[in-house]
């Protein structure tokens, strides 16, 4: 059993709410938090296409606006054969809020990929570029 096996059920649990009646495509994150807190996410779609937030990002603005900082990992479901990873402006944001941490990568039937932000997002733009 994987360390990350609650914080997966938990993306899997956030997957459960998605709103994705445009693309049918249904995200479910999960984030912790230093504290321990977990922190659910899903996709949430509307008409314009344009104002949809991701999973991950639902994820973070909800643990940011319930006061932490700081977190050491976060986890991506959806029920797909390859594995999703974050969208370009999710990669941005988990970088800036969570730094170097491992992104979980699940399935429904089990798989799991880890891999770290740094691998993920080489080349930064961040507040030590400012
Ligand atoms: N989506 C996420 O929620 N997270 C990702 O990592 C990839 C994409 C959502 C956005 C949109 O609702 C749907 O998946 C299709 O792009």
């Amino acid at each position: 059993m994987s360390e990350y096996e609650i914080l997966i059920t938990a993306a899997k649990q956030a997957r459960e709410n998605a709103h994705a009646p445009f693309s049918n495509f249904r995200v479910g994150a999960a984030l912790r938090a230093a504290s321990g807190r977990i922190f659910g996410g899903c996709n949430v779609e509307n008409a314009t296409y344009g104002l949809t937030v991701c999973a991950e990002r639902v994820a973070i603005f909800k643990a940011m606006s319930e006061g932490e900082r700081g977190f050491d990992a976060i986890s991506v479901v959806t029920d797909t054969e390859t594995l999703t990873p974050p969208c370009g402006a999710c990669r941005q944001l988990i970088w800036e809020f969570c730094g170097d941490v491992p992104v979980v990568l699940a399935n429904l039937k089990g798989k799991i990929e880890i891999i770290q932000m740094r691998e993920l997002f080489p080349k930064p733009f961040d507040s030590s570029n400012l």
